[in-house]
């Protein structure tokens, strides 16, 4: 059980979609917030929405792809609460395109914001909460594609699959020190995500118009954030390793686990691995 009342959570990408929603249910459930984004605009709207709340609110401008962002945004967490004790990695960006025409600046930017945003959220910000020995938790956000890929968005694909190994691990090595981990697994959620590979650095297009206006429409179609929001809240308190929103998309799991266990099969079924095997 990790208690949210009383506790301070920093929130990355947290001035909209999924990341301001799970920060309104955190709010309500009693913890300070303090909001990290690259989008000042947002994260004063996003501020002036807590003004009613009976909790802490603040804001920081901090690209999670730069470790010194990251850095100063854990000191002013502590300057601002005092300790801080919840961590949602959350702030993330899309990204398709097919093999062999992706520009190596845009990947290395969806890298840099994905997987090492998490990363710097957890190396900068896990010395804090182990400093003041209450324990915490931190939620990764990660997606279903993390957990089955299509075709069409293998960068995408390969950062969330990189968060989910990585919260895997992580959870294993802050257990002794009561910090808990879990990884947020949403499939569709109705955001702005769908614009954000407009901002890539190559201004590279990957989708023709009729395909980005699909886009557009499965992620309006999605569940409204604030039901992720409330969830991801209950689980955190429960302690749960993976957050999942959609059980309609547990049909990708059992495929991608019937496929694992075939090929181990036929590994196993060979014989010179079963030599092997009895040696
Ligand atoms: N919307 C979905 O269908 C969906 C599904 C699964 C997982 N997710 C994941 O949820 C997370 C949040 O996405 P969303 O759908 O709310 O998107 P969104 O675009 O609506 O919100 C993302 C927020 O992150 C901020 N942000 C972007 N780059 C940043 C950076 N470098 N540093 C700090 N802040 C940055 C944006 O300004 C924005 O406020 C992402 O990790 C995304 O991959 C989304």
């Amino acid at each position: 059980m990790t208690e949210i009342a009383g506790k301070t959570a920093f929130i990355t990408g947290g001035a909209s979609g999924i990341g301001f929603a799970i920060a309104n249910a955190l709010a309500k459930r009693g913890a300070n917030i303090m909001l990290a984004d690259i989008n000042q605009a947002a994260l004063e709207t996003a501020k002036a929405h807590f003004a009613d709340m009976n909790v802490g609110v603040d804001t920081i401008l901090c690209d999670v792809a730069k470790p010194e962002d990251m850095q100063r945004a854990a000191q002013a967490t502590l300057d601002r609460f005092g300790k801080v004790h919840l961590v949602v990695n959350n702030a993330g960006v899309g990204l398709g395109g097919e093999p062999g025409k992706i520009k190596m600046q845009d990947w290395r930017w969806i890298v840099d914001i994905n997987l090492m945003g998490v990363v710097h959220g957890v190396e900068f910000f896990v010395p804090h909460i182990q400093s003041h020995g209450e324990g915490g938790h931190i939620v990764n956000v990660a997606s279903m594609a993390g957990h089955g890929a299509l075709a069409g968005m293998a960068p995408y694909h390969a950062t969330k699959f990189a968060v989910v190994g990585y919260s895997e691990a992580l959870k294993l090595e802050l257990m002794p020190h009561k910090i808990g981990v879990s990884i947020l697994c949403p499939g569709w959620v109705k955001t702005a995500i769908h614009e954000s590979a407009s901002r890539r650095p190559s201004g590279n297009v990957d989708m023709d118009a009729a395909e980005n206006l699909i886009m557009k429409q499965v992620i309006e179609s999605g569940l409204p954030p604030e039901r992720v929001a409330e969830w991801t809240a209950d689980c955190v308190e429960a302690d749960r390793t993976y957050i999942f929103t959609h059980p309609e998309m547990r049909i990708g799991i059992d495929m991608r686990y019937a496929l694992l266990k075939e090929d181990y099969s036929a590994t196993a079924a060979h014989p010179d691995f079963a030599v092997a095997q009895d040696g």
